[in-house]
């Protein structure tokens, strides 16, 4: 497969999307921070069965960063990004720079509520201002037919649907499956700071989980099994959870037995933080 054009203008990404849709063809996005992996990979598969184009983009977004998170470490690979995206067939890649992105004198932010509410948020409340507001620009700057993203990311999910649903923003958005290794760990770009003792700790994160959510299915009391699995993930060597709950999966609300749910987590291991879902199917 060849390499994807490679554009890092606003203009230069529309001149390109404009020749597309002058010739009829749908586009399908897939927002991205780089540090590419499988998970990554698996989104632009489900983009190119969707549309004619792909059109991936790369951009450590700062403002979902709060001051004390990781901005300044978290892995920027792009030469390595550019490789992997040959092996892909998407056909186009945006790398704006921060100037082109939020350049001086930028001053809006986008805040969702309903879904955002909670979760993520009671422990990064910054976060999906600064994650709504980029994938507003990004959908506006690309205008694509679907945008894929993942479900290793729910809450953001659930997020970017309510964004596209409250704005008339035109775009369908694709859930695709989370990627995860032998082991059953989610993959993502933070995984690259684990130390192989810690790996092996991240490891059980999906496997407790899954019990707890086998559990919920099948009548335990929600309170107790999502303080059984905080238990369970420090005793597998967790340093602090941050929250296991269960929620709606559509809304996010709270989890109702006969409604189809989420089980989401967050919890440390040193100074990664890392965050996984399972579903619990309803009674
Ligand atoms: P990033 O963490 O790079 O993730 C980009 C997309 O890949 C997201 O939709 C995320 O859910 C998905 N993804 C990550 N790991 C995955 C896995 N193991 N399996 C399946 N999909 C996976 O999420 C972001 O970037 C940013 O917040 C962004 C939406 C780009 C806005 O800046």
């Amino acid at each position: 497969m060849s390499r994807p054009l490679i554009v890092d203008s606003v203009a230069a990404l529309r001149a390109q999307i404009r020749d597309w849709r002058r010739d009829g063809l749908s586009l399908a996005m897939v927002p991205t921070m780089g540090a590419l992996h499988d998970g990554h990979v698996s989104l632009i598969g489900v983009a190119l069965e969707k549309a004619d184009r792909c059109v991936v983009s790369i951009f450590v977004n700062p403002t979902q960063f709060a001051p004390s998170e990781d901005l300044d470490k978290y892995p920027r690979q792009l030469a390595r990004d550019l490789d992997r995206l040959a092996e892909t067939g998407a056909q186009l890649t945006f790398t704006p720079g921060v100037a082109e992105m939020y350049p001086a004198g930028f001053a809006t932010r986008i805040s969702v509520g309903g879904p955002a509410a909670g979760l993520e948020s009671d422990f990064r409340p910054t976060f999906f201002d600064g994650v709504a507001t980029v994938v507003a620009k990004l959908f506006l700057q690309a205008s694509p037919d679907c945008a894929v993203f993942g479900e290793k990311d729910y809450q953001q999910l659930c997020v970017v649907r309510q964004l596209c649903r409250d704005l008339d923003l035109p775009v369908e958005i694709i859930g695709a499956p989370t990627v995860r290794d032998a082991h059953g760990l989610a993959m993502s770009s933070r995984n690259a700071y684990l130390s192989e003792a810690e790996l092996e700790v991240a490891r059980q994160l999906n496997a407790i989980l899954r019990r707890t959510a086998a559990a919920l299915a099948a009548g335990a009391d929600e309170g107790s099994a999502t303080a059984e699995a905080s238990r369970a993930l420090v005793k597998a060597g967790f340093d602090k959870i941050d929250y296991v709950a269960a929620r709606e999966s559509l809304t996010l609300a709270p989890w109702r037995r006969t409604r189809d749910g989420r089980l989401l987590a967050a919890a440390w291991l040193g100074k990664t933080r890392l965050i996984d879902n399972v579903e619990v199917p309803s009674a």
